[in-house]
């Protein structure tokens, strides 16, 4: 796991979400009354973009179909037994940051296989196991 920059604070105004494409991943970031979440940005049901879906409270509408999504949680609001993947959001100073497996570096460059099991963004002189 990493911690990688996800935005802005200031770029996810209250009651909205964003798309962002993040180290090779494209998720999906809200703002519930200051507090922030993150989820993948592809809706469980045909893959519609989350983050331009309409928020209210914590739920967000899925644009395409209109399925809702606890953000919070990832469950959806019909059938909690369905769920999009959630990250970890935590506020560094001005920055969003969130916790992700890495599978590319944070400038989406893919990570180069070292030996067995290790792992190294190129250049980086010590792989890191995963
Ligand atoms: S793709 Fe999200 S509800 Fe259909």
């Amino acid at each position: 796991m990493a911690r990688v920059k996800l935005a802005a604070a200031t770029d996810v105004p209250p009651g909205e979400g964003r798309v962002v494409d993040v180290a090779g991943r494209t998720l999906a970031v809200f703002n519930v009354e200051g507090a922030f979440f993150a989820t993948d940005n592809a809706c469980p049901h045909r893959g519609g973009p989350l983050g331009e879906g309409d928020i209210e409270g914590r739920v967000v509408a899925c644009p395409w179909h209109g399925w809702r999504w606890d953000v919070t949680t990832g469950a959806s609001v019909n059938n909690p037994a369905v769920t999009v993947a959630c990250f970890p959001v935590a506020v560094e100073g001005d920055d969003l940051l969130v916790e992700l497996e890495l599978t590319r570096n944070p400038d989406g460059v893919p990570w180069v296989e070292h030996t067995p099991g290790a792992r190294a963004w190129p250049g980086n002189p010590s792989p890191r196991r995963g």
